[in-house]
């Protein structure tokens, strides 16, 4: 796992200064003369069963402890109550900063009220904690660029647009299905609106058709992003709007474990054979298995968002708070968590096709050439 850990930031010059300001300002019992061996930082992950917040929960850790730092590093298994519990404890048990990527967005706002009444500062990780005062700090990617991303591979992978943004040599019309994350997750919504403004104008004209008319994201949401309810719900879209002949030409997929759902659907449907040929299926996170799947020429597109890059910021955020300072913020308007707009550090987005998993993700060390050959890491 070391390789996920990248040294980025003067770990030990901050943790110095960190110690030499004390912990004015920041949460808890700090002492004035704390040293990061007694501080702990709560962080809080949504689920294991993604890929992806392990490696996030991985990465915080370990970036944590490189600095001293003691961590209570939990996973949920997606239960809003199990989040809700985990973090209760972490405030009793006197954590310093929470560091929370949240299940439900709305369904922490009693812990985050006992957080800052033990003046403990919560930094939201990827997902925004809504309805709340009590969020000092967001870290994320730009959610909505990644749904325009999402879109604009869709578009590629049609022949609709070119991969640097001019206009395709095809003119459709092209069946696509839409589909969205989980409702209680704030992204969601950005990912959705990022592609629905990139794909409405291909809609409009005609070149796109939703063949289901499903186009809402209350129609196409997934709750709590789970693969099995995106392969019914291909399965079902197969059954009640292509048993006429026609086929499903695209689909937009918001995270891989739903593409790899949808594509599980489609492959039992007989897609993916020569006379048949595999729907262009878009995804998000570069899990490994749906690495393998892109290099097999079976799922088309990913987003990548460096878990490592996120975690430290999170990190970074973490110890301005510690040094009684406010992180620094690269922008201070998107994110109206419905209380109050919560500064926020906002990291860039990478679309993986086929001939960029070399250079984005082995070369960077995301991943190894064997791992992607495999479609699994080695822990
Ligand atoms: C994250 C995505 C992820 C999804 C499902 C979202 O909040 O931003 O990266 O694919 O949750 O875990």
């Amino acid at each position: 796992m070391n390789r996920r850990f990248v040294t980025v930031f003067g770990g030990a010059v901050l943790a110095l200064s960190v110690a030499a300001c004390g912990g004015e300002g920041a949460g808890g019992d700090t002492e004035e003369s704390a040293a990061p061996e007694d501080l702990t930082i709560g962080v809080s992950m949504p689920t294991q069963t993604s890929e992806r917040w392990i490696a996030d929960g991985d990465s915080v850790r370990e970036q944590l402890e490189e600095l001293g730092y003691q961590v209570d590093l939990q996973f949920a298994g997606d239960d809003i109550p199990t989040q809700s519990q985990q973090v209760d404890q972490m405030i009793t048990q006197g954590a310093d900063v929470l560091i929370i990527a949240a299940i439900d967005g709305t369904a922490l706002s009693s812990q985050l009220q006992a957080a800052a009444d033990a003046d403990i500062p919560v930094i939201a990780y990827d997902r925004l904690i809504r309805d709340s005062e009590n969020v000092d700090f967001y870290v994320s990617f730009d959610n909505y660029r990644v749904g325009v991303a999402q879109a604009e591979a869709l578009l590629t992978g049609l022949g609709l647009r070119t991969a640097d943004g001019a206009p395709g040599e095809a003119t459709g019309p092209f069946n696509v299905e839409l589909f969205a994350g989980s409702l209680d997750d704030n992204n969601a919504h950005f990912f959705f609106d990022g592609a629905m403004d990139t794909l409405q104008p291909f809609i409009d004209d005609g070149s796109l058709v939703v063949k289901s008319g499903q186009a809402d994201i209350e129609q196409v949401a997934i709750l709590r992003w789970q693969q099995e309810t995106a392969q019914r719900r291909m399965e079902d879209l197969l059954t009640s709007s292509y048993n006429d002949g026609s086929r499903v030409d695209g689909v937009l997929s918001p995270y891989d474990g739903l593409s790899r759902g949808i594509i599980t659907a489609l492959q039992n449907a007989g897609y993916g054979a020569a006379a048949n040929p595999m729907a262009v299926v878009t995804g998000q996170d570069a899990e490994i298995a749906s690495v393998k799947l892109i290099d097999d020429g079976v799922q088309h597109s990913t987003i990548f968002k460096d878990t490592r890059l996120l975690a430290e910021q999170a990190v970074v955020a973490a110890e301005a708070f510690l040094a009684g300072e406010e992180p620094e913020a690269n922008d201070t308007e998107t994110y109206d968590n419905g209380v109050k707009v919560v500064p926020s550090y906002l990291l860039p987005v990478e679309t993986v096709y086929r001939d960029d998993i070399q250079t984005a993700l082995v070369d960077s060390g995301y991943y190894t050439a064997e791992e992607v050959a495999a479609g699994q890491t080695d822990g």
